[in-house]
């Protein structure tokens, strides 16, 4: 019989017993939610996007499902770093061998540089630099579409916090490539590419948007093929050394194998705990697993970038 490949990956200094861990903003409030993530699978959590003060968010509606995936306007609403304090511990207690990334939402350089310091007393592996929420005016998208804002908020981050820090990167920047160097030179150990896409849902009857808020962010099997192309991007560049998380539409085992082939280390799922239920962190995972036994891999690290290795870059656009 074939031995079980080996799951276990390191992202930046983060160990990893499989590659597929719960993304920002799903099933991420409380330290129960997150639990529940770990008990369907999950190898580590992203929390919920927090800032330094508390949030309220948008109004209502913020959310809705479309054929393709799903358009939310959330609005980062978070109770705070102090009072998410609670959270963090109250999981670290029941699961101390899970590792966190503490996600940061922060509206200045000032306040990023707060959010480090803050997060450096808390037991957290990481913390994930949130450069790219469409769905606020401030921060979010605002810092991460160029890459002076990506190398000023992760660098504020650095200066206060000594571990992991990941740079959570957006699509809509004129050149993701610039924008990961950037996160680079800030000190990102890690990249996560990319987050929700900005989109509108208009409903015909009342001739108005469906969200409160206009637009909002589309995330699930709809932007698969644009999220794949960015971290392929990223990982064929040449340019670009951290480690790539692939984020967006991973729903199936096969379609982690195509971020891990296009060059990514790890994955986050969030829309898909919606269409496959909270276990859905164990299915992908065994599903990668039954597809590196078929194909006769011996782990997860050795099919990222392989789609790379095996196509002639050269030929490109000659
Ligand atoms: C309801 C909802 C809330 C989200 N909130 C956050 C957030 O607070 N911070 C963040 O970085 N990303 C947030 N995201 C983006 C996800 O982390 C992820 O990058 C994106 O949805 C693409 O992955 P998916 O298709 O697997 O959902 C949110 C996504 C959804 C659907």
């Amino acid at each position: 019989m074939m031995e079980r490949p080996v799951m276990e990956v390191e992202v930046g200094g983060v160990w990893l017993s499989h590659p597929v861990i719960l993304a920002s903003g799903v099933l991420n409030e409380t330290a129960a939610s997150m639990m529940r993530a770990v008990e369907g699978g999950a190898a580590a959590v992203v929390t919920k996007s927090i800032s330094l003060a508390e949030r309220e968010g948008h109004p209502n509606p913020t959310f809705v499902e479309l054929r393709t995936g799903y358009l939310n306007s959330m609005g980062v609403p978070n109770p705070g770093i102090e009072h998410y304090t609670k959270e963090i511990e109250r999981f670290r207690e029941e699961m101390p061998q899970v590792p966190v990334i503490l996600s940061l939402y922060g509206e200045s350089v000032e306040e990023f540089e707060e959010l480090g310091r803050a997060a450096r007393t808390l037991p957290v592996e990481a913390v994930e630099v949130n450069l790219s929420c469409p769905n606020v005016e401030e921060g979010g998208i605002a810092f991460g579409k160029d890459p002076d804002g990506v190398y000023s908020a992760v660098r504020a981050v650095r200066r206060g916090f000594p571990r992991g820090v990941w740079a959570k990167l957006t699509a809509h920047c004129p050149d993701i490539v610039e924008a990961a160097k950037a996160a680079e030179r800030g000190g990102a150990d890690a990249l996560v590419a990319i987050n929700t896409l900005k989109g509108i849902a208009i409903d015909p009857y009342l001739a108005m948007p469906v969200l409160a808020s206009g637009t909002g962010g589309y995330s699930g099997e709809g932007i698969k093929p644009l999220a794949l192309e960015k971290v392929w991007e990223l990982a064929s560049s040449g340019e670009v050394e951290a480690p790539i998380v692939g984020s967006g539409g991973i729903t199936t085992g096969l379609d982690a194998v195509e971020f891990l082939m296009a060059g990514a280390a790890a994955v986050e799922v969030g829309s898909a705990v919606r269409r496959r239920g909270v276990g859905v962190f164990s299915q992908i995972r065994e599903e990668i697993e039954a597809f590196l036994v078929e194909e006769g891999y011996g782990s997860a690290g050795e099919i990222v970038g392989l789609a790379l290795e095996r196509y002639p870059h050269e030929e490109v656009g000659e």
